[in-house]
């Protein structure tokens, strides 16, 4: 049936059919209560829905957990050192987010507690339209209508929506929100999630193990897992950059990046500019005997990819006094917080010049 055709199904029975599934098969999950029990403490599902932003919940399960022990409440975390909070994001990705976080976490506990609307929740730092619904719903019980990549591709395969994303956004909104119900609507939400991420995956949907089978176009179509379609994307351009490992008695160099950008604020080796070519020593952090490793690193970042040289050099103890940045012990550089291009860079850095 095309996406605009009328519907044998009312919409309510299609929330009923996921609900009493969401009840049997839920996720237990460490920032969630049990399906239709009392909604859980809105600093959990606030931190959880942040950390979940383009990132799995496999990734995110230990960060919850570091984090809600370090900090058990906003208040704990609006007072944290800006730097703890950095380390303890590293490895995350998408670094902006922890900026936000503290930021926002501050502002909170200012105010003394989170906003219980949609509207209120959307004007905190990092909180998008997304995460706003998410949290209403999940949190305060209010209807929202929420829609992630799973969601996305759950309500495309039962419209069977033939635009194509991202174009397709607002209809696929526009359906979900068909579907929303009244009451539960965090439930609802969590346990589309949860069909999405375990039944409607992306490739080889489990159809015969999903409650929503007997009201899905895609289903019905012969082919759900054609849904949802997306527009071509240009390939992601290559850009060129080098690391530098300047080493003095035993400790290494490394700077604080800049707290615009990419990676914004984070523990980093210095590097030079990173350009359509290779830069070669273009930005050491000191003069020195730089020796160029054979090996270089690679790192997909979401809009470019990034290949480094390494370039490694050892002073004097005495020397580089003049150098910006922290000498960190080398033998430490786990407890660093270093993002993961820059830590891959380290581990090739540390076994290449181990091996001398
Ligand atoms: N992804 C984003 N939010 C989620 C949640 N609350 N449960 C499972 N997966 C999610």
């Amino acid at each position: 049936m095309p996406d605009n055709a009328p519907r044998a199904i009312a919409p309510r029975a299609i929330a009923a059919a996921l609900l009493r599934w969401y009840d049997r098969n839920a996720r237990d999950l460490p920032w969630r209560a049990r399906p239709g029990a009392n909604a859980p403490d809105p600093y959990r599902v606030w931190l959880s829905e942040v950390m979940l932003q383009q990132t799995q919940v496999a990734s995110v399960i230990p960060y919850f957990g570091k984090f809600t022990r370090s900090w058990p409440s906003v208040e704990a975390l609006a007072a944290s050192e800006d730097a703890d909070l950095m380390a303890a994001w590293a490895g995350l990705g998408y670094y902006a987010r922890a900026r936000n976080l503290l930021a926002c976490a501050r502002e909170v506990a200012r105010r003394g507690a989170f906003p219980d609307t949609e509207a209120g929740l959307r004007a905190l730092p990092g909180v998008g339209g997304y995460t706003a619904a998410a949290i209403a719903a999940i949190a305060f019980g209010r209807r929202a209508v929420v829609v992630d990549a799973n969601v996305e591709r759950v309500v495309s395969r039962l419209f069977a929506v033939e635009e194509a994303l991202p174009g397709a956004k607002a209809r696929i909104y526009a359906l979900t929100d068909s579907i929303t119900p009244d009451a539960r609507a965090g439930d609802f939400a969590q346990a589309m999630m949860d069909l999405g991420s375990g039944i409607c995956t992306a490739r080889s949907p489990k159809c015969l193990l999903c409650p929503l089978r007997e009201d899905c176009d895609g289903f019905a179509s012969g082919a759900p897992e054609r849904f949802p379609i997306k527009a071509a994307k240009p390939p992601k351009p290559q850009r060129h950059g080098t690391m530098f490992w300047l080493e003095r008695g035993g400790k290494v160099l490394l700077v604080r990046r800049p707290d615009k950008g990419l990676l914004g604020g984070m523990r980093a080796l210095p590097t030079g500019p990173w350009t359509d070519s290779p830069p070669g020593l273009e930005g050491a952090p000191a003069a020195a005997e730089w020796r160029v490793l054979d090996e270089t690193v690679s790192h997909g970042f979401t809009h470019f990819n990034l290949d480094v040289a390494l370039a490694a050099a050892t002073i004097a103890e005495h020397a580089g006094a003049a150098v910006a940045g922290e000498w960190w012990p080398v033998a430490d550089l786990e407890s660093a917080g270093l993002p993961t291009v820059f830590a891959k860079a380290a581990r090739t850095f540390g076994r290449v010049l181990c091996a001398v």
